[in-house]
């Protein structure tokens, strides 16, 4: 079977389109052309063709700026839109594609690869490793009981021209002290973020954005949705459907919360995508009401490991010298040594002497957000080291702050 992988031109955009869509067993929506012609890119909208032009596969890179532990970012693509027609489904062209992924994406210098997985037992035979989690929780804002903030915010909500000029500094400012968080660049904001289309409501109101401010300067905001509903005794029932809960600080996220836990006539709370150390479970009086369900979130690739790991902080000054084992990228199998600094900052290299730890680039590609403990690596067989070399690379990686991605892609 002869196939060319290649970049779609723009004639191909409907048929590109077609393809992922009837894959995803869906129909395209309003706004997705221009979402793949200016956002993702039509040269980095990638599709496999037959001989006879038809497309067979496809799949997308999103150019990110990623955040790591320590408040740095990383080049990263963000992979998407992997589909094969069901017509040629197992005679390798997955594998082809994401061979073709790897390529594009370490030529274009991204030291990282990451997705949101749709069937995730697919990608870790491709060196993917689950990087982050994420946490929907669910709660009757009567029972959950909130506790008010010693001091809140000011609270006001604001139109979306205002919305447009405040909203992407926040979550900025926000964004970098968290680690699996990605820039959103001014045309991801115009094209994905802002608009709210009707398909996007599933029955509920438009966007609402509540600014917090502090001493006139805007600290934090959140995005909800309300859906309202009455009971059988004709009790209001509504439901307020969270989107985004941005803050610079505790005080600002609890301000938010606090509002959302508190919408007359909306008294249950949904928030598909939170932090799993999210804050509202320890703002609650009674918190055993607020349902909580923890998911895989991204899963992370690493396509150059002496700059991924040299770029992100560490909490623990140490030394390590790994091996990783990777059939994939020769460019990344290889024995590395990594110095950490007092302050956190790193070093790493290839290096010739015997490791203490060996490591498959899933392992890796789990440790990297620093989410991840070593110790059920090792009783996977993902890595091999002794006691006390795992000892210090818990130390190393693991980060305070959960890793979390907040929207797919
Ligand atoms: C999932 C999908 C992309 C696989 O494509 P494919 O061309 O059949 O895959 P390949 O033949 O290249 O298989 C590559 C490897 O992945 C494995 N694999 C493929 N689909 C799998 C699945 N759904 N679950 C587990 N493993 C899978 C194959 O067994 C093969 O493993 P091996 O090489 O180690 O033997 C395709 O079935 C599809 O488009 N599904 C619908 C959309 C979708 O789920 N996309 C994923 C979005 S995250």
């Amino acid at each position: 079977m002869s196939i060319e992988i290649r970049s779609i031109a723009e004639p191909e955009l409907d048929q590109y389109i077609g393809s992922v869509r009837t894959a995803f067993g869906d129909e395209a929506n309003e706004g997705e052309q221009d979402r793949v012609r200016r956002v993702l890119g039509l040269a980095r909208a990638r599709a496999a063709f037959d001989t006879k032009g038809r497309i067979v596969g496809t799949t997308g890179s999103y150019d990110f700026s990623l955040a790591a532990p320590g408040g740095v970012d990383v080049a990263c693509a963000g992979l998407t839109r992997v589909t094969v027609a069901t017509s040629h489904r197992r005679r390798g062209i997955l594998r082809s594609l994401m061979a073709d992924h790897f390529d594009e994406a370490a030529g274009q210098g991204a030291a990282l690869s990451i997705l949101w997985a749709s069937e995730v037992a697919i990608y870790g035979r491709f060196g993917y490793g689950q990087a982050s989690e994420n946490m929907a929780v669910s709660y009757d804002g009567r029972l959950a009981d909130i506790a008010a903030p010693v001091q809140p915010d000011e609270l006001e909500l604001i139109d979306p021209a205002e919305a447009h000029t405040t909203l992407p500094d926040l979550r900025e400012r926000h964004r970098i002290a968290r680690p699996g968080l990605f820039h959103r660049t001014p045309v991801w904001w115009e094209v994905r973020s802002f608009p709210d289309h009707e398909w996007q409501r599933t029955g509920a109101s438009a966007n609402r954005t509540v600014l917090a401010s502090r001493n006139g300067e805007p600290v934090g905001y959140a995005i909800y949705r309300q859906k309202p509903k009455w009971n059988d005794l004709d009790l209001p029932d509504g439901e307020v459907r969270v989107g985004e809960v941005v803050g610079i600080d505790d005080r600002a996220l609890h301000t938010l919360w606090w509002y959302l836990s508190n919408i007359d006539l909306f008294p249950n709370v949904t928030a598909y995508l939170q932090p799993v150390d999210s804050m509202v479970p320890w703002l609650a009086r009674n918190p055993r009401a607020i349902r909580r369900l923890v998911n895989d979130g991204i899963h992370l690739r690493v396509l150059d490991a002496a700059a991924a790991l040299t770029a992100r902080r560490y909490d623990t000054p140490g030394e390590l010298v790994f091996r990783v084992v990777d059939d994939q990228r020769d460019d990344v199998a290889g024995t590395y040594r990594l110095v950490v600094a007092d302050d956190g900052t790193a070093r790493c290299e290839r290096h010739d002497g015997e490791p203490t730890a060996t490591l498959s680039a899933q392992a890796l590609g789990a440790l990297y957000l620093g989410g991840c403990r070593p110790d059920p690596l090792v009783t996977c067989g993902w890595l091999q080291a002794d006691g006390r070399t795992v000892d210090a690379m818990r130390r190393m990686f693991t980060w305070p702050v959960a890793p979390f991605c907040d929207e797919g892609f």
